[in-house]
C-alpha cells in the first residue's frame, strides 16, 4: 500500500529542505499546506546544514526514516557524491535539488529546470517550438534553465553572460542538440531585436537590491516576453521595466512552485495541490 511505501514506521510522512542559510525557505510553508490538502499525515521541516555537516545530513535521511528532501544552496552540487544514484537530467545539469529514499537507496533529481518550463508553459507560453531565447546569466540557475528548455525545440538559445567566456562554455555543452549561441550581454544586446522570450537567471534585482536590473531596461524589446526566475519581489525591477515596454511578464514564483510540486509527487506519487501551494506562498510573501 501506499502507507508502507511513503510513512516511515514512525506513521508520519518525513520531509524536509536542507540548506545554509535555510530559516527564510518558504518551502516548509508549501508543502506542509500541500500535506493538509492532499490528507497526507507528515510534515516538512527545514533543515539548517553546515558544509562540512552535508555527508552526514545525507546519512540522517535514511537513519531518521525521512522520505525525501529537497536541497538547496550551498549544496545542489557538493551532495552529489553522497547519492547512490543521479537521474540522468541532474547528472547533465550538474546539480540535485530533490532527494529520494527508496529503503535506505538515495536518488538524486533536478526539479528545478523542468518546473521552471511547466511554469512558463502554463502561464504565458503553451508551446516553445520555432522560438528564440535568451537567457541572461550562465551559472547554476541557468544550467537546469537551459536543460529544460532545449528540449522544446526553440529556434535558438542564446546565453548572455557578464563574463563571455561561461556563456561559450556552457553553450558549448549544448550545442550538438540545439542551436544555442554564448556571448557576452554587451554582445547580446543587438540580438535583442530577433528574440521572443527573455530570461533573467541572475540574481539581480533581488531583495533586498530591488533597484538592480541585469540589462539596461532601453535593451528590452516591446511586446516579448520577459521572465525572471526572483519570486522576491514578485515583480522585479526588470519585470516592472518589461510591462512598461508592453511585455508579457512570468515571475519566479510559478518556477518555484512547480519544482516543489514535482518533489512532492515523486514523494507522495499523489498529485500536487498547485493552487493550494501558490496561495501558501503568496500570503507568506505578503505577510
Ligand atoms: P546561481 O546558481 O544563482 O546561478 P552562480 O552560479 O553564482 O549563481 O551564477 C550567477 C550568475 O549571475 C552568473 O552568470 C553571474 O555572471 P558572471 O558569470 O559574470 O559572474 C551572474 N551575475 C551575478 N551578479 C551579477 C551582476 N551584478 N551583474 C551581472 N551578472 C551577474
Amino acid at each position: 500500500t501506499l502507507q508502507n511505501h511513503y510513512i516511515s514506521s514512525s506513521g508520519s510522512l518525513l520531509l524536509g529542505v536542507m540548506g545554509d542559510p535555510i530559516s527564510h525557505s518558504k518551502s516548509p510553508i508549501m508543502h506542509n499546506a500541500a500535506l493538509v490538502e492532499t490528507g497526507l499525515t507528515g510534515s516538512y521541516v527545514p533543515l539548517h546544514v553546515k558544509p562540512d555537516k552535508l555527508e552526514e545530513a545525507i546519512k540522517g535521511i535514511t537513519a531518521l526514516g525521512f522520505r525525501g528532501v529537497n536541497v538547496t544552496i550551498p549544496h545542489k552540487v557538493e551532495v552529489m557524491k553522497f547519492l547512490h544514484h543521479v537521474d540522468e537530467s541532474a547528472r547533465l545539469i550538474g546539480a540535485v535539488n530533490t532527494i529520494m529514499n527508496d529503503n535506505g537507496v538515495l536518488t538524486g533529481y533536478n526539479t528545478d529546470g523542468i518546473g521552471y518550463v511547466r511554469s512558463l508553459k502554463e502561464e504565458v507560453i503553451s508551446d516553445l517550438y520555432g522560438s528564440t531565447i535568451m537567457v541572461i546569466g550562465a551559472g547554476g540557475a541557468a544550467r537546469g534553465i537551459i536543460y529544460a528548455l532545449a528540449k522544446e525545440n526553440p529556434a535558438r538559445i542564446i546565453i548572455a553572460n557578464r563574463t563571455a567566456d561561461k556563456a561559450k562554455e556552457l553553450a558549448n555543452e549544448w550545442s550538438s542538440h540545439t542551436d544555442i549561441l554564448g556571448i557576452s550581454t554587451q554582445e547580446a544586446l543587438p540580438l535583442m531585436r530577433e528574440i521572443d522570450i527573455l530570461i533573467n537567471t541572475t540574481s539581480v534585482g533581488m531583495h533586498p537590491n530591488v533597484t538592480d536590473i541585469p540589462i539596461d531596461p532601453h535593451h528590452i524589446p516591446e511586446g516579448i516576453i520577459v521572465s525572471d526566475l526572483i519570486y522576491n519581489p514578485l515583480k522585479t525591477r526588470f519585470l516592472l521595466e518589461a510591462e512598461r515596454k508592453s511585455c508579457r511578464i512570468h515571475s519566479g514564483l510559478g518556477m518555484f512552485i512547480y519544482q516543489g510540486a514535482y518533489a512532492f509527487e515523486y514523494w507522495t506519487g499523489t498529485p500536487a495541490p498547485i493552487a493550494t501551494m501558490r496561495e501558501s506562498v503568496l500570503r507568506s510573501l505578503e505577510g
